[in-house]
């Protein structure tokens, strides 16, 4: 068995959260009262995942994020790296990055070569605002201590109109010296995160503020990969490069390989898509988590959950009764 939807898509892409937990608040990914965290009990031991994960690689998944809440706070990190580092996938993390020195030695041995880094300002203070929390400078020396140890570093930065927008070009001067990958990411619409869309900055803003400030020809843009989220572009010169992630304007649905698994044990196969099929329940009463697998991706829509026609994202009941993403994993 292939995991293959009915518009003919295969998923090799597994996404995990481990936890729901986060070290950080960040106002775009969750509600500012909180949310109601899911019972310890009915959250994934590291056996499950192991278990899970395993039968995903047998149908053909052959690469694995982690993702959470934050996946490196939860205390047992580090044995389920361990355990996943040993199938034979290309295994990466996507992290706030506020622990990640507890884990150099741990990456290495798992075999992961590179880091999704979430960083939405380059200013202390707007930092603190966005995630409610003064970690901007563990933030900035764990960012250098990966690249000092030639880990591949891609900085996750969501953007919002009247907020970090006037960042852009910093961002990008950024990779003039370092060899990192800034990713700037079309805020969407979540439970709870007050998304509006006076406050997305599209791929075409982003593009237009870059061909504002750079020489044309110095403006490179460079190949993505057939299943990649990211479109992705350089300055010719610059060490590093820089790439935008526009799921709202211009959704990559077409060649979506990714399919999630959240904290919980529930397989959701569309950021956008309220169908949940619990595969921890089945595991749980001994049952095959084979065709709960094959009913979820069964009814996966062609488009953002079904969205196809809201590409404005006008009808909030469509996400509103989604999770909030700190619940997803991103
Ligand atoms: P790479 O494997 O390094 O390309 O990373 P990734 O983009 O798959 O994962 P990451 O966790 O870094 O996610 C970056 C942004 O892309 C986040 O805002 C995610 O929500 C978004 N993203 C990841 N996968 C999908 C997807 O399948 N659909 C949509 N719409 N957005 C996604
Ligand atoms: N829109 C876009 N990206 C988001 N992320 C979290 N919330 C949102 C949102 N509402 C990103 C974070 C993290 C990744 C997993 O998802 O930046 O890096
Ligand atoms: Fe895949 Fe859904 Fe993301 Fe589209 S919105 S790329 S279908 S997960």
């Amino acid at each position: 068995m292939k995991i293959e939807d009915l518009q003919g898509r295969v998923h090799d892409y597994l996404r995990i959260s481990i936890t729901e937990n986060c070290n950080l608040r960040c106002t775009y990914c969750m509600p500012a009262e909180g949310i109601n965290l899911t019972p310890k009990a009915h959250i994934m031991t590291a056996d499950e995942i192991e278990t899970i994960a395993t039968t995903f690689v047998s149908l053909g998944v052959k690469k694995i994020r982690l993702t959470g809440g934050e996946p490196l706070v939860r205390k047992d990190a580090r044995d389920i790296i361990e355990r996943l580092g040993k199938l034979n996938i290309d295994l990466n993390i996507t992290t706030n990055g506020l622990l990640v020195h507890e884990y150099i030695d741990t990456f290495k041995e798992a075999g992961i070569t590179s880091l999704n880094i979430s960083l939405d300002t380059l200013q202390k203070e707007k930092y603190k605002q966005i995630t409610r929390r003064d970690h901007f400078e563990v933030l900035w020396k764990n960012i250098k201590l990966l690249l000092e140890n030639n880990f591949i570093v891609k900085l996750n930065v969501v953007l919002i109109k009247g907020f970090n927008d006037c960042e852009i070009i910093d961002f990008i001067n950024l990779t003039k010296a370092l060899n990192i990958q800034i990713r700037f990411i079309e805020f969407m619409p979540f439970n709870g995160n007050q998304w509006d869309k006076s406050k997305l900055v599209t791929y075409a803003e982003i593009l237009e503020k870059v061909d504002n400030h750079f020489e044309e020809k110095t403006i490179l843009r460079i190949n993505d990969k057939i299943n990649d989220t990211a479109r992705n572009h350089k300055i010719e010169s610059f060490k590093g490069s820089f790439s935008v992630i526009s799921s709202v304007s211009n959704p990559f649905c077409s060649t979506c390989n990714r399919i999630r698994l959240t904290a919980d044990g529930k397989l959701k196969n569309c950021l956008f898509s309220n169908t949940e099929n619990s595969l921890l329940d089945a595991l749980r009463n001994g049952e095959s988590i084979l065709p709960i697998i094959e009913e979820n991706i069964k009814s996966k829509f062609l488009v953002r959950g079904g969205m196809e026609n809201d590409t404005e994202f006008q009808n909030p009941k469509l996400f509103s009764k989604n999770r909030s993403m700190i619940k997803i994993g991103g």
